[in-house]
């Protein structure tokens, strides 16, 4: 049984203060949830912030945003893997397709991210997804694949295992416009199916993959209860924390009927 996995991507949004007075409400909210694991990604200033807000509560870790792959040197601007690791940070978001996008990151130099966040005992978590000319073309699978085998390439078993692939469709992100819950579970379908060609079937079924791109209280349940959806990567619903908190709540009631 996997555990899914609620993460929030704060994206360029929460100051410090900010980040303390949604913590003081979301800490209250997120005590005792067991049922899943929930991660916040404020941005790299608000991270000190976020973990003593969080003090001893380990129902709620913290992830970045994203990362450099050396552990110092001259690379002005960016943040490495060791200074992530002394804040007591568990995940890292790489490969955002609007780090794709934006910031030109391609497969290459996020794998190299990516064993550099193993390499510091972060998990990453590891975005793929197509843009809506590439769906449109019938190319999902084609991106999909080209992305997991360049992201993955020289991660072990074992570190896939503790890599989280969240899928998401370009699309579908900060639009409002969903997946289908169909739509969501054959693209999950198939990734896992990749994980097992290039892996085994084992690491297939135990890697976790979540589902991101407008994300709300109202259509998490549905997507939580396909077969392969192992929780979601939430942008904009995910910055109010009743808002953030009920979608946790309808993912964690849903793992609850799965494991039945
Ligand atoms: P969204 O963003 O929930 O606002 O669509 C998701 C993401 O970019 O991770």
């Amino acid at each position: 049984m996997r555990k899914p996995i609620i993460a929030a991507n704060w994206k360029m949004h929460k100051t410090p203060a900010e980040t303390e007075e949604f913590l003081k409400n979301f800490v209250v909210l997120a005590r005792d949830e067991q049922r899943v694991d929930i991660v916040i990604a404020p941005p790299y200033i608000s991270l000190a912030a976020a973990s003593s807000a969080i003090g001893q509560n380990d129902s709620i870790r913290l992830a970045a945003q994203n990362m450099h792959y050396e552990q110092s040197g001259a690379f002005t601007g960016e943040i490495s893997p060791l200074m992530l690791r002394q804040m007591l940070i568990t995940y890292v978001i790489l490969g955002h397709s609007e780090r794709r996008s934006l910031f030109g990151e391609d497969d290459a130099l996020i794998n190299k991210k990516v064993l550099a966040a193993h390499q510091y005992n972060l998990r990453p978590i590891l975005c793929v997804g197509e843009t809506l000319d590439e769906r449109d073309a019938g190319k999902i699978e084609t991106v999909l694949t080209t992305q997991l085998t360049g992201g993955l390439k020289d991660i072990s078993p074992e570190q896939m295992v503790g890599t989280v692939i969240a899928y998401e469709p370009v699309w579908a992100i900060g639009t409002g416009r969903t997946a289908t819950p169909e739509q969501a579970q054959e693209a999950h379908a198939f990734i896992r199916k990749t994980i097992a060609s290039l892996y085994d079937a084992d690491t297939a079924r135990k890697a976790r993959i979540q589902y991101g791109g407008s994300v709300k209280p109202g259509n998490m349940a549905e997507l939580a209860s396909q077969p392969d959806v192992d929780g979601a990567l939430v942008g904009g619903a995910s910055l109010e924390s009743g808002s953030f908190w009920e979608i946790c709540r309808a993912a964690a009631e849903e793992a609850g009927r799965k494991s039945e």
